[in-house]
């Protein structure tokens, strides 16, 4: 069997998945608050394509999945896609990466359709915060699609809390009680300039070497839990406030890239599949659908192109860059 191994040695055996990029929010450091032009809907692969990919993927030694969106559950019957999924030979866990807004409806029959786990983005507790950040919805229902999960067996469940710098900030010790005080394992990231002008982006980047000067100044004793944290395949680095029940996770693609260890590819919505996160590359799968050989080719291609890393410090620094950085943004990726 053929595997999906690099030019710099790196396995591949996670692939993220994405339904959609239409969401029912906008947060701030994602999409303009006036949305954007979205994927006509021919456009979108459907769950027959994306299974027929998929298979082919697990061929090449994929065993781990992730949906993303955009918003994954704003896509209709996404249970029956899952359910589709975890059926293919070789697929050992699919996971789901969402806003929590339509989870509490959805978490059972996700569940029960045969997913594993979920990862739930919330940047702040306050819910008046909430709406600044994310311009629509309610964090009330967010917390409730958290307990619907944590009740389906959908953990362990990781939070997802991108840090702003002047804006959430100020949250970080709330946000380590909290992983304190609950079975949850929070996860710090770092803002990334991911598809857009870049101003906001260098007004709120904030290195995450702040939370743990912030664990330090709150009088936490904290110990590396690598070893007990939630595993998945993300670039997490893990920590826990001794004597907590949860933990707490450090995502620094910028102060200090991951790059080393990447073993994730992406599929579009629209069909393409991207070998970085942040450079423009991308091979459509569109006109090879109906011929697995020609759908594997494209894989072992995206070994062939996938660059050693990201520049985005490169980008802080003001160095020119040496490829050309993806025009998607984050909901046009997953
Ligand atoms: P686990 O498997 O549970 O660890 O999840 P994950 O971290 O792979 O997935 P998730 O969708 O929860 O992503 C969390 C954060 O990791 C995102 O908000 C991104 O900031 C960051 N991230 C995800 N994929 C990439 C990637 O390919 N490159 C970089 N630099 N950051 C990524
Ligand atoms: N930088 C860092 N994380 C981001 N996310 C979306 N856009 C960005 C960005 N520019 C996060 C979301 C979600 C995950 C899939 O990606 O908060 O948790
Ligand atoms: Fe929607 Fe996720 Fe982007 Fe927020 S980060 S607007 S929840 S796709």
């Amino acid at each position: 069997m053929r595997e999906l191994i690099d030019r710099y040695g790196r396995k591949h055996t996670y692939l993220r998945i994405s339904v959609t990029d239409r969401c029912n929010l906008r947060c701030l450091y994602c999409m303009p608050e006036e949305g954007m032009t979205f994927m006509e809907q021919s456009k979108l692969l459907s769950y027959d394509d994306i299974v027929e990919v998929v298979k082919t993927a697990a061929e090449l030694g994929i065993s781990k999945l992730r949906i993303t969106g955009g918003e994954p559950l704003v896509r209709p019957n996404l249970d029956l896609l899952i359910g589709r999924l975890s059926a293919v030979n070789g697929i050992r866990e699919i996971a789901l990466t969402t806003n929590g807004l339509l989870l509490a409806k959805q978490a059972q029959k996700l569940r029960d359709a045969g997913l594993n786990r979920v990862n739930i983005s919330l940047d702040t507790l306050d819910p008046a915060r909430f709406r600044f950040i994310a311009r629509r919805g309610e964090l009330q229902r967010v917390m409730e699609g958290v307990e619907a999960a944590a009740e389906a067996g959908l953990g362990p469940i990781k939070l997802n809390c991108v840090l702003l710098k002047g804006i959430n900030e100020d949250e970080i010790a709330a946000f380590l009680r909290m992983s304190y005080e609950r079975p949850l394992h929070i996860r710090f990231i770092e803002y990334m300039p991911i598809g857009h002008d870049d101003a906001g982006w260098r007004n709120h980047y904030l290195p995450l070497s702040r939370v743990l000067e912030v664990a330090k100044a709150q009088g936490h004793a904290i110990d590396a839990a690598d070893a007990e944290a939630p595993q998945g395949s993300g670039p997490s680095e893990n920590w826990r406030i001794r004597g907590g029940i949860g933990t707490f996770g450090l995502i620094h693609p910028i102060s200090e890239h991951f790059c080393k260890s990447c073993n994730r590819l992406r599929l579009t919505a629209d069909g393409n599949i991207k070998p970085c996160l942040y450079w423009m590359d991308e091979l459509n799968v569109r006109p090879a659908l109906g011929d697995r050989d020609e759908i594997r080719r494209l894989f072992l291609r995206a070994m062939d192109i996938k660059p050693e890393n990201h520049e985005m410090a490169a980008l802080l620094a003001g160095e020119a860059q040496s490829h050309v950085p993806t025009e998607r943004r984050m909901s046009q990726i997953g």
